[in-house]
């Protein structure tokens, strides 16, 4: 089986144990305290510049744990996300305030009509199958796009440290049977992919820039892609 349908199920499954009472856990940042959680998702709010009128899509966004936290900070803030786990937007619909559909991002149509402000992604592109899937959920993205909208893919394993962190995952058991390994990502892919399409590129690298905040994630690094270059 694919690495994507691998991972719907086990995301599917772990939705069903939703005990009402914490996102964040159920989304898979079980290892982060509350606080380390709400540090790292503010960190990117502060570098997306995030403002109140903002139009904000999540790809991947799960039950809504980044996304409700962002609501915290940011009242009047118009939340969309999709997500390839039905269990996991049925979840996200009756907690979070906002709109959510069942979508794969690589499979599916998109059928959104609007603009985002700011489009996101964090800790998702590692489940994709291959990097043309990846490429694809790119150019669909910036398609939705506003004129002068921020685009973050956050959470990226690095390809330079794939070796030794499929180490560690075997060990504590974390890759299981079939495919249910993560796609690393040289980082020299999204730098590409800004050149291409005439973006601004930001690169964060988790152990660098936010010390505390991953502890267990530092082979890690996120992606800002602005499309106001010329402005
Ligand atoms: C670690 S969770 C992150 C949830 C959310 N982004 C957050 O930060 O709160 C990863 C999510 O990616 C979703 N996902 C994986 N592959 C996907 C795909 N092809 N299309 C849409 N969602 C996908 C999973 O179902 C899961 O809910």
């Amino acid at each position: 089986m694919m690495r994507s349908k691998e991972w719907e199920k086990i995301w599917d499954k772990r939705s069903v144990d939703f005990d009402g009472k914490d996102l964040r856990v159920i989304d898979g940042f079980d290892t982060l305290s509350c606080d380390e959680w709400e540090r790292a998702v503010y960190f990117f709010c502060d570098k997306l510049d995030i403002d109140d009128s903002d139009k904000i899509l999540e790809i991947g966004c799960g039950c809504g744990a980044f996304l409700s936290t962002i609501k915290e900070k940011y009242n009047d803030v118009s939340l969309c996300g999709f997500d390839i786990s039905e269990r996991a937007v049925e979840i996200a619909n009756r907690e979070v305030n906002g709109d959510f559909l069942v979508i794969d991002a690589c499979e599916d149509e998109w059928d959104l009509n609007n603009k985002f402000d700011i489009i996101f992604s964090f800790s998702v592109f590692h489940y994709f199958n291959d990097l043309i899937s990846t490429q694809r959920v790119m150019e669909k993205s910036l398609k939705l796009l506003s004129r002068r909208g921020k685009f973050l893919i956050g959470d990226i394993p690095d390809k330079k440290h794939e070796t030794h962190d499929r180490k560690i995952r075997i060990k504590q058991k974390r890759d299981r049977v079939g495919n249910t390994d993560h796609l690393y990502y040289d980082k020299g892919f999204f730098i590409d992919f800004a050149e291409k399409n005439n973006m601004k590129i930001e690169i964060i690298d988790h152990v660098k820039y936010m010390d505390g905040c991953f502890p267990n994630m530092s082979f890690r690094y996120s992606v800002i892609l602005r499309s106001d270059i010329n402005e």
